[in-house]
């Protein structure tokens, strides 16, 4: 039962159930019903570091989360609904909703890590 699956770059490959920000662990059950489609959740990933959970346009859970942290400078990036991109405040990049670069000065997209779901029903 695996769950986030690092860059190979990162060369830390590691495995973690997703909290919540008060540390809760995150039932995949639970978050479908009450988020609503296109929810963009800042979560803990491993190391209590912040990704976005994503529930599609469909009300699915994505496999996939987006790390936060901007890749200019360091700064998590708020997911910004009116404009349908995650905007960074540092310096202005812009990602898209699949975290590509579509302004800078980031130089690379924001990392990916894998979502799957525990014998329990955690988002891990
Ligand atoms: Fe995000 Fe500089 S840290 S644009």
């Amino acid at each position: 039962y695996l769950s986030f699956f690092f860059p190979a770059s990162s060369g830390n490959p590691d495995v973690t159930i997703a909290r919540d920000r008060l540390g809760n662990e995150i039932k995949k059950d639970d978050f479908i019903r009450t988020r609503n489609p296109g929810t963009r959740e800042l979560v803990q990933g491993p190391k209590g570091d912040p990704y976005y959970l994503i529930i599609s346009e469909n009300g699915e859970l994505l496999s996939y989360s987006l790390d936060s942290v901007c890749t200019h400078l360091g700064c998590v990036v708020p997911w910004e609904t009116g404009e349908n991109q995650f905007i960074c405040h540092c310096h202005g990049s812009h990602y898209d909703s699949t975290g590509k670069v579509v302004r800078g000065p980031a130089p690379l997209p924001l990392a990916l890590a894998h979502v799957d779901v525990d014998e329990k029903g955690n988002i891990v």
